[in-house]
């Protein structure tokens, strides 16, 4: 395996394995540099969204990296947007931020912002038609959905006429949502682990380190490795170059079951993931 190995969503679309992360990378030479390191590690999938401010950025630093447009693959998200109309000009938006005639992936960020939770359905299906007519017209080749329970997810199976094909949830040691990923593969729904490091926390946890000697692996390489044999998708994010290599070197071993059994029992260790339904935004 390598890093442009590829899973196939359920619409056929080839989706490389590990994504690199923006979140909280800043617009600006943060962000450009972050993506043009992991671009010249080797990543071909680069996760952004329109809340993280950093899509003129991660647009520049794709187009400087000469790489022809279909050996990337780039995602982006909606973030607050209640009708048709609005996540329409969304999408227009976030094409011209990153300077692009299409994303690979688009994805409804948030199943329930605070200002539509009341009427979460019926902004879910209004968006949702926004997304679907951009796929006709060529825009976006994959759409999905981001921090979706089952209870998010299954009112809008009912009403898409193209079926999400990803759900991208918190999904690390600490806190898997098996819930969440069984709900996701009954309905040929990929996972894709966000916060696969537990956005910094999971290298508190003592008994990584011991497993990190023992592969003479970093805490990170055992992490994702171990996301991979669960056959998730991560989306590490860094700054830093180092780790950014580090962070792609995790093709070359495997994991023995009883470790992979040691680091599953890890739950709650580094935190939990939110309810959707109780953020306060
Ligand atoms: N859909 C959503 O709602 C959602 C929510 C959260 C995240 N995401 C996506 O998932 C991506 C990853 O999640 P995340 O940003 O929460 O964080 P993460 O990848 O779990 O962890 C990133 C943190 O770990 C540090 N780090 C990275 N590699 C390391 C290494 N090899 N050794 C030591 N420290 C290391 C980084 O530091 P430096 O950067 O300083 O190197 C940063 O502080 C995001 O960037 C975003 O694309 C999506």
């Amino acid at each position: 395996m390598t890093l442009t190995d590829t899973y196939t969503l359920s619409n056929g679309v080839k989706i490389p394995m590990v994504g690199f992360g923006t979140w909280q990378s800043a617009d600006g030479d943060e962000a450009y540099n972050s993506v043009k390191w992991a671009l010249e590690a080797g990543y071909r999938h680069i996760d952004t969204a329109a809340v993280y401010g950093n899509e003129d950025s991660v647009g520049q630093a794709i187009k400087d990296s000469g790489i022809a447009r279909d050996e990337l693959f780039v995602t982006t998200k909606l973030w607050l947007c209640n009708t048709t109309e609005e996540a329409a000009a969304a999408i227009d938006e976030s094409l011209k931020k990153l300077q692009l005639d299409y994303v690979d992936l688009y994805l409804i960020h948030w199943p329930n912002p605070a200002e539509y939770r009341p009427n979460f359905e019926a902004r879910n299906a209004a968006v949702w038609k926004a997304m679907e007519d951009a796929v006709k017209a060529g825009k976006i080749r994959a759409i999905g959905v981001s921090n979706f329970h089952e209870k998010h997810l299954a009112p809008l199976l009912k009403v898409a006429e193209i079926k999400p094909v990803v759900n991208q949830i918190m999904v690390n040691p600490s806190d898997q949502q098996l819930e969440v990923v069984a709900f996701n593969k009954a309905h040929d729904i990929l996972t894709e682990a966000y916060s696969p490091l537990g956005t910094g926390k999971i290298f508190k946890i003592a008994g990584l380190a011991d497993l990190a000697k023992k592969y003479d692996r970093s805490i990170a390489q055992i992490v994702l490795r171990w996301s991979l044999e669960h056959g998730y998708l991560p989306l590490p994010k860094s700054v830093t170059q180092s780790r950014i290599v580090e962070n792609a070197q995790i093709f070359d071993f495997t994991l023995d079951t009883e470790d992979i059994a040691y680091i599953d029992g890890l739950h709650g260790q580094a935190g939990l993931a939110s309810n959707p339904d109780e953020v306060d935004f």
